[in-house]
């Protein structure tokens, strides 16, 4: 019987529930196609960064986080989903198999999906708790990929590491005009990150957050990063599925982050960057292959929470199949 079920309208409503995963300078680089019987992922590589990230990687972190959000958004809705990942195009295939009533903690991911966001004002003076820190280990175990949590003793390590890849972005002209197209200002397009989400200043952390060339006009508060924790998000390898996979479980991971209130801050610079990659690679002990670098945190209350980035109109990211 559920085979007569026309899923359009549930699908349709999981892409557009994608629209507002994280992406990389909130580039938004996919597309769906929405079929009567699956929901297919491409990539647009017309909004790929040409120059920050020339192989793709981050274009794939950010596409398996809109595959997360659209599979959290048919779970929270009763379907139970299967999930193709073909290594060409499309990226993903999503199988809406069969609708019961609604697992009640797929509601509740949902929810958390909805509230998810990233946040540079400086983290809260309270570290998190290693109950919450076992809970997004495990979160990001069960959706496929390892998270490697930076011992107090490799802090400085890791800063360096995150130095030396900011000096070098800095350093390169044309990924500063690229950066620079998508980054800054009112932002009116839809995509981009405005001003009211960038620092004013960068705050005096131990370990530097994304320098962008542009201060914008989030206050970020007083406070240091010396109650944060930082991660690094790893996997087995380096194929295009593998980065995917880890792009569900970046946002696996952050989703469950903000079930307790933590802020989870992305820092790519040290994985685009090809040594500081590798000297990561040697940071997590040679386990694998290093996808992202993370800042987490209790979410620092005390000042102005920043208001939600842009995104690009519906019929710019979901095509109904003919
Ligand atoms: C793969 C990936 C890499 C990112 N790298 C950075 C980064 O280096 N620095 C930063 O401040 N934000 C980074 N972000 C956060 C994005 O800028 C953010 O997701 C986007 O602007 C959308 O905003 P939202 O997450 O608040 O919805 C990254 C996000 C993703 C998915």
């Amino acid at each position: 019987m559920t085979a007569e079920i026309d899923r359009r309208p549930a699908l349709r409503d999981a892409a557009d529930a994608a629209r507002y995963a994280p992406s990389i300078h909130n580039t938004q680089p996919w597309k769906w196609t929405v079929h009567p019987d699956r929901l297919e992922l491409h990539a647009v590589t017309g909004r790929q960064l040409a120059v920050q990230d020339p192989d793709g990687h981050m274009l794939l972190l950010s596409c398996g986080a809109a595959l997360h959000h659209a599979r959290v958004a048919l779970a929270a809705a009763g379907w139970q989903v299967r999930v193709e990942r073909p290594a060409g195009d499309p990226l993903a295939v999503l199988h809406a198999d069969r609708q019961g009533a609604a697992d009640p903690a797929a509601v509740e991911l949902f929810e958390q999906v909805k509230a998810r966001h990233t946040d540079r004002r400086t983290v809260g003076d309270t570290p998190l708790a290693p109950a919450v820190l076992d809970d997004l280990v495990a979160a990001t175990e069960r959706a496929g990929a390892r998270l490697h949590l930076v011992g107090r003793d490799q802090l400085i390590d890791l800063a360096v590491i995150v130095e030396r890849a900011q000096k070098t972005e800095s350093a390169d002209e044309r990924l500063q005009e690229e950066i620079a197209e998508w980054v800054g200002g009112e932002r009116s397009g839809g995509t981009g990150i405005p001003a009211a989400n960038l620092p004013a200043g960068l705050p005096l952390t131990t370990v530097q957050e994304r320098d962008f060339g542009t201060a914008g006009t989030l206050p970020v508060g007083e406070g240091h990063d010396s109650a944060a924790t930082y991660a690094v998000l790893y996997g087995t390898g380096d194929d295009r599925v593998e980065w995917l996979r880890a792009g569900e479980a970046l946002n696996a991971l952050w989703v469950a982050a903000t079930a307790h209130g933590a802020g989870v801050l992305p820092l790519s610079s040290p994985i685009e960057v090809g040594y500081t990659r590798l000297e990561l690679r040697r940071l997590i002990g040679d386990l694998g292959a290093p996808y992202l670098v993370l800042r987490l945190g209790v979410l620092n209350e005390a000042s102005t929470k920043p208001s939600g980035t842009p995104r690009l109109p519906v019929d710019q990211v979901i095509d109904e199949a003919p």
